[in-house]
C-alpha cells in the first residue's frame, strides 16, 4: 500500500461523521475509525463507509487472550476493512493468533495489522512506578516492536520521530502509522510531541494520522489536500 494520509473520525456518532464527509464530495480519504464511533454506531458504519469506497483502519487496539484475539480478528476481516491494531503487550503468541484470524477470514487482501508498542500518553514515570516495567521507554517500544515483527504484523503506530531508529533496527518494510502531526509546528492540541506532514516523510512515516487540524478545520478538503500532498508528493484529484 503506498504512503497516505490517514483522517481519524474522532466523532461521536454517524450525523457528525457524515456532516464532515460532505466536505468530501468527489474525494475518497483513508479513514481511521476508533473506539468511540465504532461502539456508538456498530458495524454497520464501516459497510456504509465501504460502500462508499474509502479504505478503513479500524483502530480497536485489541488485547485478550490469544483464541478471544484471533476469534475477533476474524470478525474484523469479515467487515472488509484495511487496517486493524492491537497491543503488543499481549505478547507474541496473542499476536501470532491475530495474523492466523486475519489470514483465515479475509477473503480479499488481508487488513494490514499494526501493533500499539506503549501509549504515547504512558510517561517514562508510569511505565516503572504503576507498570513496573523497568527498561525505560525507548527500549519497551523497540523490544515491543521487535516482538510484533516476529510475530508477523506489518508494523506499528509510533511518533514520526521513532520511525527511523525502529526502520533501521527492524526493516524498512515494517510499516511505521505515525499520529502527532500538525501542518505547522505551533498549533499542538493536546499532543506533545508534533510533526509537520513533510517531516515525517523525510523520518520515513508509511501512513500519518491527522485528526483535528482536518476536522476542525474552516476548509478540510484544502487542509486534506495540503497536508497529504505535503507528505505524499501526490496531488489529489
Ligand atoms: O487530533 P489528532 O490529530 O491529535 O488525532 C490523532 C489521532 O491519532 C487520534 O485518533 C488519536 O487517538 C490517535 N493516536 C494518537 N497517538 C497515539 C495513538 C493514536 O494521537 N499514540
Amino acid at each position: 500500500m503506498e504512503r497516505d494520509l490517514i483522517i481519524a473520525l474522532d466523532f461521536k456518532d454517524r450525523a457528525e461523521m457524515e456532516a464532515f464527509l460532505e466536505n468530501f464530495q468527489g474525494e475518497k480519504p483513508f479513514l481511521k475509525v476508533g473506539m468511540e464511533l465504532f461502539y456508538s454506531e456498530g458495524p454497520g458504519i464501516i459497510a456504509s463507509l465501504k460502500e462508499k469506497g474509502h479504505r478503513i483502519f479500524l483502530d480497536l487496539k485489541c488485547h485478550d487472550i490469544p483464541n478471544t484475539v484471533k476469534r475477533t480478528m476474524a470478525v474484523l476481516a469479515n467487515l472488509g476493512v484495511d487496517m486493524v491494531n492491537l497491543h503488543a503487550a499481549g505478547g507474541i503468541r496473542m499476536m501470532e493468533a491475530a495474523m492466523e484470524g486475519l489470514a483465515e477470514a479475509a477473503t480479499g487482501e488481508r487488513p494490514l495489522c499494526i501493533a500499539v508498542t506503549q501509549l504515547t500518553s504512558i510517561s517514562q514515570e508510569v511505565l516503572q512506578e504503576e507498570l513496573l516495567i523497568e527498561r525505560n521507554l525507548k527500549e519497551t517500544v523497540l523490544h515491543y516492536a521487535r516482538n510484533a515483527r516476529k510475530a508477523g504484523l506489518d508494523g506499528v503506530v509510533c511518533s514520526p520521530l521513532e520511525a527511523g531508529m525502529l526502520k533501521d533496527d527492524i526493516g524498512q518494510d515494517f510499516l511505521t502509522v505515525t499520529p502527532g502531526i500538525r501542518p505547522e509546528e505551533s498549533n499542538r492540541d493536546d499532543q506533545v510531541r508534533v510533526t509537520t506532514p513533510g517531516v515525517a516523510r523525510e523520518l520515513g512515516s508509511d501512513f500519518i494520522v491527522v485528526g483535528r487540524p482536518i476536522t476542525r478545520a474552516e476548509d478540510p478538503l484544502a487542509v486534506y489536500r495540503q497536508m497529504k500532498e505535503e507528505f505524499t508528493g501526490r496531488v489529489s484529484q
